[in-house]
């Protein structure tokens, strides 16, 4: 039997399986870009990962280790005793299991029917949601009813017993129950001082005994009853969350933020108290309609598992951004799991940016002010790397942590030692990724004042870094960029990747662009910039030596070398690995070294090339390229299927496109039951929207401005999704025959083309 069933706007586990707790755990992960919290059961399992963040506290459990995420007092588990027998799935009988998250509106449901070791029959009924309303509560309730009179103990608090897989970032402040019922939980972090309010508070429908239980790091209330047969219990509980990193506490003095902090909480609980948990929901509800209503993607299509996949990821977009804090950016897994630390990569400005700068344009700027903050980490690592310039971190996690890559990570399967992670030292694209985003996000939006305040100084400091970088090869007469790791992991220590060479020259060419630019027209604040960053020598360095940089050029057969010795590396059947369906599996047979020698990638590498400048190269020479790389890419990186789904597309592939699509929409939302034990890929989930708009969509951004060239997949009927283009507020339409439809719902009149055609939407 199927395990997850898609309804459109809901998904739905159909029955309960202890093996798959994992994976509910992080695709059923509720938040609001301030809390994450992992759909963990009421109940405790083995082998649970019952998570919960706060965005940006990052904390260092010891010395030797990066900063990381901190995983923070849980909230969710509710402990029920009928007769004497703890409540769970694993005991008993189960008659009836089903739960579902309803995508729209954030909220999970599970209801069971349980049949008791000593046979009592138990209805339960469970319900939870993280606030859009409030980004600060967490509101559960639990409905049960037994069909014989029984002794209910319900036992829930705030256990700070919990770790990230063992390490322990907190240390106890204070626990206390007041008033007999108001729970406070006080913890602090154990390296970068962050402080960490937690307050609950829960009511019952009927008189119950109440009794405060304490115990090492935890804090609970137990309530005790008798309940008549058929006679509904209600149980509730609001959880409230606050901590010293908080935005609106940056305006108190640090040492007044707790103060603060405690007072807010204990405010908030006792605020909304009595408050039912219908009208709780109701105010997040109707936040969660609004953002709908100015994301919502319909595709005309029967297959339930195609509508359900992109309001997966309107909901977890959602979901994983703090949308008005320009402090913190979005982990690899965002808050839904320990998986890469809460670090940010390249995954936002490539991968889930364009969402924001299409859709949102107001959070893909606060996403690029972080990066903006991050100037000062990455100042640090060009210089500690013997770099001008900006070097950027490929991990980020807190806005002045710098450079936060783990050094060594995994066993090597040949000498069985601990491998070396090299990508915090040599993975340096990103610095010229995060200026594409920007040079992105302005063509779209027109937001000129983030450029003259952000945007401008973050170009030419990376751009610096680049001129810096390169290494001038006096028998070749050429610039070179030498051992470094492109997008493609599985090649370390290469020269020439032409991805990064590409990308670096284009840094280069934008800043030259927008030197010449500012000099002649805005006076104020190229001066403004000359005075901080010396502008003139970063102009003459740029001019010395970018012409001389070499770009791989496509060889006798018309393919662009990966990196220098790519085409020259032996074959590999890589078929056993790329039909697995399990991502990584090469790691079984070889190490890192070892797949250095072969002709493998892991992910999108000069396909992303391909994708990121569409005018580089012809056609032709584009389409054979992608049909040599697709071939030879495991996308053993989540971040790789939907870039090749949205070529393939282009290049006419359809059935192969559809394969890619299918096969990104599934990353996390698929039948793999192990593939997001560590959190959901929201890399991967900004890529599904990628497919959705600009794949089949066809929007792009050219030489002329934005161009909406769709191409649907024979399977669609229509494809309508929202644009805002330089701050108008479209609606487009897509039929079966590609003709585009554009209904402008906000802002001035905007010149858009059309298959190349210019129109002016009115
Ligand atoms: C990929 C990177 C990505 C990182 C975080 C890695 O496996 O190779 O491209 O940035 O995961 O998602």
């Amino acid at each position: 039997m199927q395990q997850l069933e898609y309804k459109g706007r809901v998904i739905k586990e159909s029955f309960f399986n202890r093996k798959n707790i994992n994976k509910y755990e992080a695709i059923f992960t509720q938040g609001n870009g301030y809390i994450g919290i992992r759909n963990s059961l009421e109940e405790h399992y083995v082998g649970e990962i019952r998570d919960t963040f706060i965005t940006g506290t990052f904390n260092k459990a010891s010395e030797d280790e990066v900063s990381e995420l901190p995983n923070i007092a849980d909230m969710s588990a509710v402990k029920i005793i009928i007769d004497g027998t703890e409540f769970s799935l694993t005991e008993g009988e189960i008659t009836f299991y089903e739960r579902s998250l309803d995508l729209s509106t954030g909220e999970s449901l599970r209801n069971i029917v349980w049949k008791s070791p000593s046979g009592v029959r138990v209805e339960l009924s469970f319900r939870r949601f993280v606030s859009l309303y409030n980004e600060h509560l967490f509101v559960q309730k639990v409905d049960l009813l037994c069909d014989s009179d029984v002794d209910i103990i319900i036992e829930s608090g705030i256990d700070g017993s919990v770790t990230n897989s063992g390490a322990m970032h907190f240390e106890d402040i204070k626990r206390r129950v007041y008033e007999g019922k108001y729970m406070e939980y006080i913890s602090r972090t154990t390296q970068s001082k962050v402080s960490v309010v937690q307050d609950a508070v829960c009511r019952l429908n009927k008189e119950a005994a109440v009794i405060p239980v304490m115990g090492r790091r935890t804090l609970a209330n137990k309530y005790s009853l008798k309940l008549k047969a058929n006679e509904k219990l209600e149980f509730e509980k609001r959880s409230v969350f606050f901590s010293t990193r908080d935005k609106e506490l940056t305006v108190f003095l640090e040492d007044d933020r707790l103060e603060e902090a405690k007072k807010r909480a204990l405010k908030l609980i006792i605020d909304i108290e009595n408050t039912e948990y219908s009208e709780l929901f109701k105010s997040s509800e109707s936040v969660w309609k609004e953002y709908l209503k100015k994301s919502e993607i319909i595709v005309g299509t029967d297959d339930e598992y195609v509508k359900t996949a992109i309001n997966f990821a309107l909901y977890h977009l959602r979901i994983m951004v703090k949308a008005d804090d320009n402090r913190v950016g979005i982990g690899a897994k965002a808050l839904s799991g320990e998986g890469y630390k809460g670090h940010s990569f390249w995954d936002t400005e490539l991968f889930i940016l364009p969402y924001f700068t299409y859709t949102h344009p107001e959070i893909a700027r606060t996403l690029l002010e972080y990066r903006y903050h991050n100037l000062y980490g990455a100042r640090l690592k060009a210089k500690e790397h013997g770099y001008e310039g900006a070097m950027y971190p490929w991990e980020c996690a807190w806005v002045d942590d710098g450079e936060v890559t783990p050094l060594y990570m995994g066993a090597d399967i040949v000498t069985g030692e601990i491998t070396k992670i090299w990508t915090g030292l040599i993975e340096h694209h990103i610095t010229a990724d995060i200026v594409y985003a920007i040079d992105h996000y302005y063509k779209v939006t027109n937001d000129i004042d983030y450029m003259e305040n952000y945007g401008y100084e973050i170009i030419f400091e990376a751009a610096l870094f680049w001129a810096s970088r390169l290494e001038y090869i006096e028998d070749r007469d050429r610039y070179e960029i030498r051992d470094v790791i492109g997008p493609d992991e599985y090649k370390e220590h290469v020269d020439n990747n032409a991805y990064t060479n590409y990308m670096a020259a284009y840094t280069m060419k934008l800043a030259l662009k927008n030197q010449d630019y500012l000099k002649n027209n805005n006076r104020k604040i190229y001066d403004a910039l000359d005075l901080k960053l010396d502008i003139d020598y970063i102009k003459e360095l740029i001019e010395k030596k970018l012409p001389k940089l070499y770009l791989p050029m496509p060889d006798k057969d018309g393919i662009i070398p990966q990196s220098d010795t790519f085409l020259q590396l032996k074959k590999l059947d890589i078929s056993k690995y790329k039909n697995a369906e399990a991502v990584l599996g090469i790691y079984n047979d070889y190490n890192t070294k070892q797949l250095n020698e072969y002709m493998v990638s892991k992910q999108s590498d000069t396909v992303m090339l391909l994708y990121l400048f569409r005018d580089l190269f012809d056609y032709e020479t584009r389409k054979k390229n992608f049909v040599f790389y697709e071939d030879k890419t495991l996308h053993d990186s989540s971040l790789s299927k939907s870039t090749h789904a949205v070529l393939a597309n282009e290049f006419k592939f359809e059935e192969m496109a559809y394969k890619l699509f299918k096969g990104a929409i599934s990353v996390d939302l698929g039948p793999n039951m192990k593939s997001s034990d560590e959190g959901i890929h929201s890399a991967s989930i900004g890529g599904i929207w990628a497919i959705y708009v600009l794949g089949f969509g066809g929007v792009n951004i050219d030489k002329n401005g934005l161009n909406i060239n769709p191409r649907l997949p024979k399977e669609w009927s229509f494809l309508e999704f929202p644009l805002i283009y330089k701050g108008s507020s479209l609606r487009v339409r897509i039929e079966k025959d590609n003709k585009v439809s554009i209904k402008k719902l906000q802002g001035n009149s905007v010149e858009i083309y059309i298959k190349g055609e210019k129109q002016l939407i009115k």
